[in-house]
């Protein structure tokens, strides 16, 4: 199987190429390799590589700078999109792509379904939703995980933020009215490896199992760190809970972010893990680095 692999150096690209490399020819291209925002030249370059499946897991991802670029937002997100699965369709290999809770306005408290209506509220979100359904209309043979709060141990993300703060600082505030559930890099190249040969098609909500919010995530971090002798300086009743409306931002973020994932659980046989496990391997590798 020849496996095209995009966005290799983002967070989930670097896990991808762990997970895809025992399952073929894996050809791995970043930015250098085929720029996205260039969708002309993404199809030919694609044709000539010939693949098998193509996977996708690169994207414009600054959630709050897309405000103020819309444009390049549209043209990583959804225009380039759009051209693989004009490409994939030509040329009869398989896509799989990464989507986003983003998608969704984050109203009331149960959990989002595939087929649960969306309504962004950012360009980012906007952009994202662009490019699914640029795939699904495309008749292309196709996977679509979309996933939330995802984390790696390379990289930078929210958990890794935290603990630097929690060892510089004496008080913090995180928000706690925005609820998903973070998910480890890792598992979802996994998920991906393990879906790779499936004849199923379409979207599949992949995330964690369990929710939390931003501050419940900070301070189970941080209580786990103290544990494992990380040089915390924060206690934890002062990590103060506000609102999203306490930190301003850009970009409007959903209060819910909760996806329901058993359709995954019933297509994959995939069960996902709470998300505690991850952000405990996360603790344990961080700690060796310490
Ligand atoms: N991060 C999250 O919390 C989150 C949540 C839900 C869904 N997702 C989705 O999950 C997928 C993977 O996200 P991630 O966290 O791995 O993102 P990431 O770490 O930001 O990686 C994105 C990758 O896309 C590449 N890229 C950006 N613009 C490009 C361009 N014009 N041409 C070629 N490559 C370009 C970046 O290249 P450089 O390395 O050169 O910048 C980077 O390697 C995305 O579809 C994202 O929308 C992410």
């Amino acid at each position: 199987m020849k496996i095209l692999l995009l966005g290799k150096d983002g967070q989930l690209g670097r896990e991808l190429k762990r997970s895809l490399t025992p399952l073929g020819d894996l050809i791995a291209w970043g930015r250098s390799e085929c720029d996205l925002a260039n969708a002309d030249s993404l199809y030919e370059k694609v044709v000539a590589a010939k693949p098998d499946v193509i996977i996708n897991a690169a994207a414009y991802t600054a959630v709050d700078k897309a405000e103020s670029e819309p444009e390049l937002a549209h043209a990583i997100n959804a225009l380039a999109p759009t051209a693989l699965a004009q490409v994939t369709r030509d040329i009869g290999c398989k896509l799989i792509h990464y989507s986003t809770d983003y998608v969704f306005d984050g109203s009331g408290t149960a959990p989002w379904l595939e087929d649960s209506p969306t309504a962004p509220l950012s360009v980012y979100g906007k952009s994202k939703l662009v490019g699914e359904q640029a795939i699904q209309n495309s008749g292309c043979n196709h996977l679509i995980f979309r996933t939330s709060w995802v984390y790696t141990k390379k990289g930078n993300n929210f958990a890794k933020t935290m603990l630097r703060l929690a060892c510089e600082k004496n008080a913090l505030s995180v928000i706690d009215d925005q609820i998903g559930a973070p998910t480890d890099a890792a598992w979802l190249a996994d998920v991906t490896a393990q879906a790779i040969d499936s004849l199923a098609s379409g979207v599949y909500h992949a995330a964690s199992a369990g929710e939390v919010s931003w501050h419940g995530y900070a301070s189970y971090l941080i209580a786990n760190a103290c544990e494992l002798g990380f040089p915390i300086k924060v206690k934890l009743k002062a990590i103060s809970a506000v609102t999203s409306e306490a930190f301003p931002l850009p970009a409007k973020r959903p209060h819910n972010s909760r996806l329901d994932c058993s359709k995954l659980t019933a297509t994959f046989g995939i069960t996902p893990p709470p998300w505690q496990q991850g952000v405990d391997r996360l603790l344990d590798h961080l700690h060796t680095q310490l």
